[in-house]
């Protein structure tokens, strides 16, 4: 067996296949204090609450955050920020373990493959991946999994585009970041990140509109739609400015990286948009209309939507998991009925 795990601003996903179906795991990547209370316990009790008490103070993580957040009258907070583990928050470290083990689940085998997402270097900020990447990386390998990083924008090539030889632009518009890899036959010729992603957006359209962030954000989440009808002067229509700016500053930034010497002449390629950003109606027809107007080096053949934008950066990871565990032949079973012998004979 092998994993996938997508590592994001916003949710922490698993994946594993189960027979011929992928199946999913998935929480929030958010989590509130509040104070330990009868009424706290209560709540604790009646549910499968993911939650830890330190003394007076209780943690729920994950999913649940957001509910107890609106009882308690607390606000969420959140381990990462522009797809990397923020530097402004304490916890982030334990907090980020505890709703990561929930989601992986322990290793089916001492040394299983498992594969997580991190993000290339942002092109627009100083903000460098290394400590992040290597810090879930090691409570990964600490929990028993033999765990490497693979590129956001690459998983989204394994996932969506394994009918054209791997070949083709992938571009996952996240929470923190969109990131983008241009591959030819599997292999990375282009990769970046830029640190704008539905955060952005959410943050540029309450200060636009005065309402506040969250009340943007379910707005957003909930039936808007990027019709070109919306209303000018509300959160929609701000929603929409953003939206539109945010295409012509990626696929700007893409006119900028990409290198036409590394470019085969008369390439003709597609692209797939995926992540939640992009989730909206009218995502992809927008993306069209915007990238008619830029000049990139190459030609695209068409633009895909992902099926299930939410999951194609765990799915790419589960691929490329699976992948890695076929080439090298074993799947670390053997060794861990070696171990199990080993220790049977003591
Ligand atoms: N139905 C929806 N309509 C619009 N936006 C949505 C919808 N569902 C989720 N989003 C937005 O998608 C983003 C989360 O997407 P995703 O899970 O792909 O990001 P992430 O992987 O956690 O972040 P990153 O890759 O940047 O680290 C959030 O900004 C969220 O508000
Ligand atoms: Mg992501």
């Amino acid at each position: 067996m092998a994993k996938g795990l997508d590592v994001g601003t916003m949710n922490l996903i698993s994946a594993q296949q189960d027979g011929n179906d992928t199946v999913f795991v998935q929480q929030r990547n958010s989590f509130v204090e509040i104070e330990y209370s009868d009424m706290a316990e209560r709540m604790l009790s009646r549910s499968d609450v993911l939650h830890i008490r330190k003394d007076e103070d209780v943690y729920v993580l994950g999913d649940d955050a957001l509910n107890f957040a609106n009882i308690f009258n607390q606000e969420t907070r959140r381990p990462m920020s522009q797809g990397i583990l923020s530097s402004d928050e304490q916890s982030a470290i334990p907090m980020m373990k505890l709703i990561i083990e929930q989601v992986v689940g322990s290793p089916d085998h001492p040394n299983e493959k498992l594969y997580f997402s991190s993000p290339a270097d942002p092109i627009d900020s100083d903000l460098s991946t290394l400590y992040h990447q290597k810090t879930i990386q090691s409570f990964l390998n600490d929990m028993g999994y033999d765990a490497e990083p693979i590129n956001e924008g690459m998983a989204v090539i394994y996932s969506d585009l394994a009918d054209n030889n791997f070949t083709g632009l992938g571009i996952s518009f996240g929470a923190g970041m969109t990131n983008v890899c241009l591959s030819y036959y599997a292999v990375p010729v282009m990769k970046f990140s830029v640190a704008r992603g539905g955060d952005w957006i959410d943050e540029q359209a309450s200060t636009a509109t005065g309402k506040p962030v969250d009340k943007v954000t379910s707005i957003k989440e909930g039936d808007f739609e990027l019709d070109f009808e919306t209303d000018v002067g509300g959160v929609e229509g701000a929603l929409s400015i953003y939206y539109e700016n945010l295409l012509d500053y990626v696929i700007g930034k893409i006119q900028e990286e990409v290198d036409e010497e590394d470019i085969e002449e008369g390439l003709d390629v597609p692209v797939v948009v995926t992540g939640g950003t992009s989730s909206p109606k009218g995502f992809k027809k927008l993306f069209e209309q915007h990238l008619e107007d830029a000049s990139i080096p190459f030609s695209i053949s068409e633009v895909q939507h992902a099926d299930e934008p939410m999951y194609s950066v765990a799915r790419g990871s589960l691929v490329a998991a699976r992948s890695e565990e076929e080439e090298t032949g074993h799947s670390g079973s053997e060794e861990a009925e070696e171990e199990e012998e080993v220790e049977a004979d003591d």
